[in-house]
Order: structure tokens, then sequence, then C-alpha cells
């Protein structure tokens, strides 16, 4: 699927480019040293990015069990 007719921006493309960290719309048209044009793309790459952070595995969380319970007193 082309997602951007402006600068022929591919499916493959943008999964490139979000594998490389784009995490934007604006972001995988840089990665490809392209700028936005018409902007009738960004809907379609924002919802490929939307699906690759549901199918990326969930980063580690930051709550550790003593931040989620209070530490009982001593
Ligand atoms: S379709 Fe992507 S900038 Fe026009």
């Amino acid at each position: 699927m082309i997602h951007c007719l402006c600068n022929n921006l591919r499916t493959s493309c943008v999964r490139r480019a979000i594998e490389a960290g784009a995490r934007r719309p604006q972001d995988v048209h840089r990665h490809h040293g392209h700028r936005v044009n018409c902007g009738r793309c960004l809907a379609s790459i924002a919802e490929e990015i939307s699906e690759a952070a549901l199918k990326a595995p969930a980063a580690p969380s930051l709550a550790t069990p003593e931040a989620v319970m209070p530490l009982a007193a001593k």
C-alpha cells in the first residue's frame, strides 16, 4: 500500500522508519529525507504507528512493588 503519494512512501518504508524510532508521521517523512507536502497521508501513517505500538512488546514497568504498595512500618 502506498501511504504517501507525494513522496511515494509505501507500508514497508513506513515500517522501516518506525523500527528506526519514528513515533510521529513527520518522523517517518524525516527518516526518508522527505517533507510533508499535502498532508493527506498523515492519518494513515499515524494509524500504522499506532498498530506497530500495539504489536510491540510492553516496555518494562518502572513501578516497583514498593511504589505500588506503601512499605509496611517496621
Ligand atoms: S500524500 Fe503524503 S504529503 Fe501528500
